[in-house]
This record gives structure tokens, sequence and C-alpha cells, in this order.
């Protein structure tokens, strides 16, 4: 366990239940979903796709509202997005502003959440170094690489503070060694600022290497949070580890009905139209 890491619950979601509902009918997205994530704790939520990850992730930064349950940060409930939740996204092309310069775009952030201008120097020197992007403040986003960009758009989520990050498969389209070092440079960050991480994604190595604890989701219709596995292994976490390995079968295991699932109603999405559907 890290210092600083109080253990107090700083995000608490309750017996959430989500019903999308359009002129096709209603889906009951997610049901009885019930998660508590601890301050300074870095939470990855692993499940299939179309499970409901980014569902959830989107109740939990207020973008989405619920259908019943509560969601509440530091005790107040979540009625909308918050200065201390910051979402952050897969795709930093368009996340970030291609006409703003690396220290404009995280300047930006600055003047957007009304942070004072006195501070702005500081707070854009202190993240660009801690990202590695001091040297190329003058560059474009079109002049970056995949993980440059996604290191900028860390650099602006951290500029205003937040005490939440909250990232959805963010490093899903990197190359697999870029991908390898941002979770280095993420980890490091994590170790430094105390930040409380959701993180979603369907790659069990990924949220095993990430994670203080793992939060398996089922496939929907209902779906919800059917285990909570702490990671207490030391990292960075060698994939070589034989504990590592055993728990990626454990892991793999408990996935395994739900993915054949997941396969399956994705195969049903690309029937031809007239064919019928279940
Ligand atoms: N706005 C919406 N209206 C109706 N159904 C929705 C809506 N958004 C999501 N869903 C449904 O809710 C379920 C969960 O979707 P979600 O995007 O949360 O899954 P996910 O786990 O993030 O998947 P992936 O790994 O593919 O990103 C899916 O069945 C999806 O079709
Ligand atoms: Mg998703």
């Amino acid at each position: 366990m890290r210092p600083g890491y109080p253990g107090t619950g700083l995000l608490r979601v309750t017996n959430v239940q989500k019903i999308f509902a359009s002129s096709r009918g209603t889906y009951n997205a997610l049901d009885g979903v019930s998660l508590t994530v601890k301050d300074g704790e870095f939470l990855c939520l692993l499940g299939p796709s179309g499970c409901g990850k980014s569902t959830l992730l989107n109740i939990i930064a207020g973008f989405e509202p619920i259908t019943s349950g509560s969601v509440t940060s530091d005790e107040a409930p979540i009625t909308g997005p918050g200065r201390e939740r910051v979402m952050f996204f897969q795709d930093a092309g368009s996340a970030l502003f291609p006409w703003l310069t690396v220290e404009e775009n995280v300047r930006f952030g600055l003047r957007a959440r009304k942070v004072r201008k006195a501070q702005w120097a500081a707070i854009i020197e202190r993240y660009l170094v801690m990202v590695g992007l001091d040297a190329h403040r003058a560059k474009f986003p079109a002049e970056l690489s995949g993980g440059m960009r996604q290191r900028l758009q860390i650099a602006r989520a951290l500029a205003v503070e937040p005490k939440m990050l909250l990232m959805d498969e963010p490093f899903a389209a990197l190359d697999a060694l870029t991908r390898r070092r941002m979770h280095a440079v993420l980890l490091d960050i994590w170790q430094r600022t105390g930040k409380t991480i959701v993180f979603v994604t369907h790659d069990i190595a990924e949220a095993i290497s990430l994670a203080d604890r793992i939060g398996v989701m089922s496939i929907g219709p209902r779906a919800r949070i059917t285990r909570l596995i702490d990671i207490t292994l030391p990292r960075p976490r060698d994939v070589s580890d034989g504990r590592i390995a055993h728990l990626f079968k454990e892991i793999e295991d408990l996935l395994a009905p739900d993915l054949e699932r997941s396969e399956q109603q994705m195969q049903k999405r690309n029937l031809p139209l007239g064919v019928a559907q279940q």
C-alpha cells in the first residue's frame, strides 16, 4: 500500500440501475451495480465489449443520468460533470485542440476551469515536465506521436487538479510498445500525485499490470460487477511472474462464458436486415 492512501470511500456507487429508452424499446444495461472506490486507489473496470463499462464510467463522470440507485463523490450526489472528476478519452486527437500548441492546450483547460492566471505558468511547467513534454511545448498536436498526444491529454487533465481521473480504454489505439510505456508513465504520475483512477479496459493483462483492484463486470442485459479482485503484487508487474500468469488464467476463466455470449451478440448484430433477431 502506498503512503497517503487513507482508504476512505471517495466514490460510492450504490445499487445503480441504468435503463436506456428509445423509440425501439428499452434496454436494461446495468442493474444492481455497487462499488466503492477509495481515495488514491487505481481501480480497473474489466469486462467484454458491450457489458456497460463506458456506461458506468459516464455515470461516474456525471454525463449519464441513472435510472435508480445513487452515485456520490465525497458523500455528495453526482448530478453532472464536476471539476474533481476529469474524463480522459481514447482518441487524444479529438480531445485536443489541433490549432493550439502543446502549452496552449494545457493553458486552455486552466482558463476554462477559472484557475488564477498568476498560477498558470508554474502549473503548465509542472505537468509538462511530469509527462516529459516540456521540450515539445511549441509543437501542435499533429506534430506529436500517438503516445505524446496521450501524454499531453494527461498533462491537461492533471493541470486542473482533479481528484479523480476517469479513463475509458485510453491506450487501446496505441501499439504494444507505446502502450507499455504509457502504463509506466501513468503509474509514475499516479504514484507521485496520489490521484484516484478509474480505468476501463477489456484487456486482462492491462488491468493486472495497472490496478490495485479489478472490478469484473458481467455481460448485459442487467450487467453488474460480479467480482472485485485485489491485486497486491508489487509494481512493475512482470508477466513472467508465475503469480501474474495464475491471476491472468483465473480472470480469463471467469470471463470466458461472457466473452462467448458477447461474441454471439456481436454476430447477431451483424446479421443482414430481415433476419429475425432474438
Ligand atoms: N445511448 C444508448 N442507448 C441505448 N443503448 C445504449 C446506449 N449506450 C449504450 N447502450 C447499450 O448499453 C450496453 C453497454 O454499452 P457500453 O458502451 O457501456 O459497453 P462497453 O462495455 O463500454 O463496450 P466496449 O468495450 O465495446 O466499449 C450495450 O448493449 C449498448 O448497446
Ligand atoms: Mg466502451
